[in-house]
């Protein structure tokens, strides 16, 4: 099958080139000409395991292409990928300019019968808007009105993003046209290892399933930080609250980690969105605000330990970040919980120096300048590097790499024995033994000065 697909960030790369690993002739599209001249050489724009040898492999057999310029691909397409960004807007919403745009450029240029398969993540009514698009572009140049619109949400997570789209869970498609679907099945089918995995449904359902899909993991998220701070207020470990309940098969394990809150490009914006679309429809979303709400409040989390043991006024103070990206195996950091630690300490006059294995470039490139130009903030080569003569440690990424340190060095090179583990991977007990003062999400760190505070109330 001919497929165009328009947009060449994460969703966009992965199903170019997965689709192009199942035998189609895959031309991906971006308006960003340096970024398509990069890609050609076989140079990614980010870092995303797998990607980069299967885009190379696939460009060496073209069966892959890159273009800047949308008109050939999309005429010569039986099958158009709409993958660009949908940013947030100032209240929430999502901006689907670049949607509506491509849908535009899509019209000007598809062949009667052109199957439009919406992957960005789209307030509901989206597809029709497209459709409109397209049917007004279908009648202005005569051509037959047989086009078809398909919403096909992306649920793939980065960082696994090649594995997710190869092996999906479930696709979705929402579509209103039997043709649609055949062909949804057949480009599908190499990926799925029972047809029932495609759910078929309407657009609208499809387009909301994608926000309540990603607002359900969000709240699993920022149920277990609300439950890791009671747990620290009682003296409770919250991971054995995690094993007690992930064990029940009604709940699950997956997405019940707490941590320093949930970041990306997906979680945080996607959730307002969904707010955004209940104010539209005059529909409170109480349970998601207060997802979200609780989602800024533990973004502050790590700061608040700090403060606790430093004070607000960080003045000659050092901090060791470990992990800058909102997750292991990206370099995304849009919204990653450590750019807000950061912001904050560097506000307070303390400075940083952070390791990250994969997203230190990007770092440089899209973080204020002036942080790195003062030396407030400083990249370190190794994470046992950015440890030295530093106040406290702090693990804002779960990286393999940061897993199994040497504790016996970190703490001869640290000049303070703070260890604020905002992913919680340490052995308290052990790190305590080790002469570290502690400090996990929820661990039952505040049990101590809960204690300690009842027993000063009960001296006076
Ligand atoms: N990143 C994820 O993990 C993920 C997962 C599921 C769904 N999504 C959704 O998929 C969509 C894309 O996300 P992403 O992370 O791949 O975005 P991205 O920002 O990484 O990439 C978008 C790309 O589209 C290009 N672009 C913008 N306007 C264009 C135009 N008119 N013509 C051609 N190219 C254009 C940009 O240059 C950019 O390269 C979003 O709606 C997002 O919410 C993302």
């Amino acid at each position: 099958m001919n497929i165009a697909v328009i947009g060449c960030g994460y969703v966009g790369l992965v199903t170019g080139a997965c689709l192009a690993a199942t035998g189609n002739s895959v031309t991906c599209i971006d308006s960003d000409a340096q970024k398509v001249a990069q890609l050609r050489l076989g140079l990614l724009p980010f870092f995303e395991p797998g990607l980069e040898p299967l885009v190379q492999r696939h460009v060496q057999q073209r069966q892959l292409h890159f273009s800047a310029e949308p008109g050939p691909a999309i005429a010569a397409a039986d099958l158009v990928f709409i993958a660009v960004g949908t940013p947030p807007l100032a209240h929430g919403d999502a901006d689907v300019r670049q949607v509506l745009e491509v849908a535009d450029a899509v019209g000007r240029h598809m062949a009667a019968g052109c199957i439009v398969a919406c992957k960005s993540t789209v307030p509901v009514g989206t597809a029709e808007r497209i459709k409109a698009a397209l049917d007004r572009a279908a009648k202005q140049r005569g051509l037959a009105p047989d086009h078809a619109v398909v919403a096909n949400p992306e649920f793939l997570r980065e960082g696994g993003a090649v594995q997710d789209f190869m092996s999906p869970d479930r696709v979705v498609i929402g579509l209103e046209d039997a043709r649609a679907e055949r062909v949804m099945r057949s480009v599908h089918a190499p990926f799925l290892e029972r047809p029932a995995q495609l759910l078929v449904m309407g657009l609208r359902d499809a387009e909301l399933t994608k926000y309540a899909a990603n607002a359900m993991l969000a709240t699993r998220i920022s149920f277990m930080n609300e439950m890791a701070r009671l747990c620290d207020a009682l003296g409770v470990d919250v991971e054995q609250l995690r094993r007690g309940i992930g064990a029940d098969a009604r709940i699950g394990q997956s997405y019940l980690h707490p941590g320093c809150g949930y970041g990306g490009s997906c979680f945080p914006k996607d959730v307002r969105a969904l707010l955004a679309m209940g104010r539209a429809a005059r529909t409170d979303l109480d349970l998601v605000a207060a997802v979200a709400h609780v989602n800024d409040l533990q973004k502050q989390w790590a700061a608040g330990v700090i403060a606790s043991r430093f004070g607000h006024r960080l003045q000659g103070r050092r901090f060791a970040v470990w992990g800058l990206a909102f997750k292991p195996g990206t370099d995304d950091l849009r919204e990653a919980p450590a750019l807000a630690l950061i912001s904050d300490l560097l506000a307070a006059g303390g400075r940083v120096c952070a390791h990250d294995p994969a997203a230190m470039p990007r770092a440089r490139r899209e973080w204020p300048q002036h942080w790195f130009d003062s030396g407030a903030l400083q990249l370190a080569v190794s994470p046992l590097d950015a440890v030295d003569g530093a106040d406290a440690l702090v693990l804002m990424t779960e990286w393999a790499l940061f897993s199994e340190p040497d504790f016996g060095e970190i703490r001869r090179r640290l000049r303070g024995s703070l260890i604020v583990d905002g992913r919680n991977r340490y052995d308290p007990a052990r790190l305590r033994a080790l002469g570290f003062d502690y400090a996990g999400v929820g661990r039952g760190a505040a049990a101590a000065s809960v204690k300690a505070c009842a027993e000063s109330t009960l001296a006076a």
